[in-house]
């Protein structure tokens, strides 16, 4: 299936479909994340990808998982977003960074609406995130798109849409 149109729609904000060969590229700006925000992107300290990460972000199949990125003016990645299919029927699972100079500016934001578009257009109707729940910015992007919190323990949020 190709990828669902949904990051055409962030205006101003050059951003693509990550593919096979965005591997090194994604790499690259997850070491320019610093260690706080791999801790709140990961949930704990993240030192590498992982080559299952990896494989999540880049070997996207476009429909039970799909990852878009924000690019630089010299095409660099600076943001990703991503879903995946979880193993409860029509949801998925969000996930978003912003590297940390170009954090504050909207990008998170265009990001995750691009995402939950890419997700509900392939059939994911319940969205759901795991944040720490120190991570205040994080709980205000979602609160905003109208995601709630549902769980919470061990110094985690679930925050959920239906
Ligand atoms: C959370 C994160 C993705 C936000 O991205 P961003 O591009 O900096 O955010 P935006 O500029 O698009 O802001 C969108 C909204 O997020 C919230 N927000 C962003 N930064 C915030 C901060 N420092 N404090 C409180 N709220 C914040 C606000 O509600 C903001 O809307 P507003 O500008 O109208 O107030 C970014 O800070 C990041 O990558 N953090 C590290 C990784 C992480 O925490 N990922 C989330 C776990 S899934």
């Amino acid at each position: 299936m190709p990828p669902c149109t949904a990051v055409d729609e962030i205006s101003a904000l050059p951003a693509r479909h990550l593919q096979a060969g965005d591997r090194l590229a994604v790499a690259d700006m997850f070491l320019r994340l610093s260690e706080e925000s791999r801790r709140r992107r990961f949930l704990s300290a993240k030192p590498y990808l992982s080559e299952r990460d990896l494989e999540l972000l880049t070997d996207a199949d476009h429909t039970t998982c799909e990852a878009v990125a924000a690019l630089d003016a010299d095409g660099r990645i600076i943001a990703v977003a991503q879903y995946a299919a979880t193993a409860t029927p029509g949801t998925a699972a969000l996930a978003v960074a912003v590297v940390d100079e170009h954090q504050g500016r909207g990008i998170g934001r265009a990001l995750v609406g691009a995402i939950m578009r890419c997700a509900r257009a392939n059939g994911y109707e319940r969205l759901v995130v795991t944040t720490l729940a120190e991570n205040v910015a994080a709980r205000a992007l979602f609160r905003a798109f109208g995601f709630r919190a549902v769980r919470v323990g061990d110094g985690l949020v679930e925050l959920r849409l239906s």
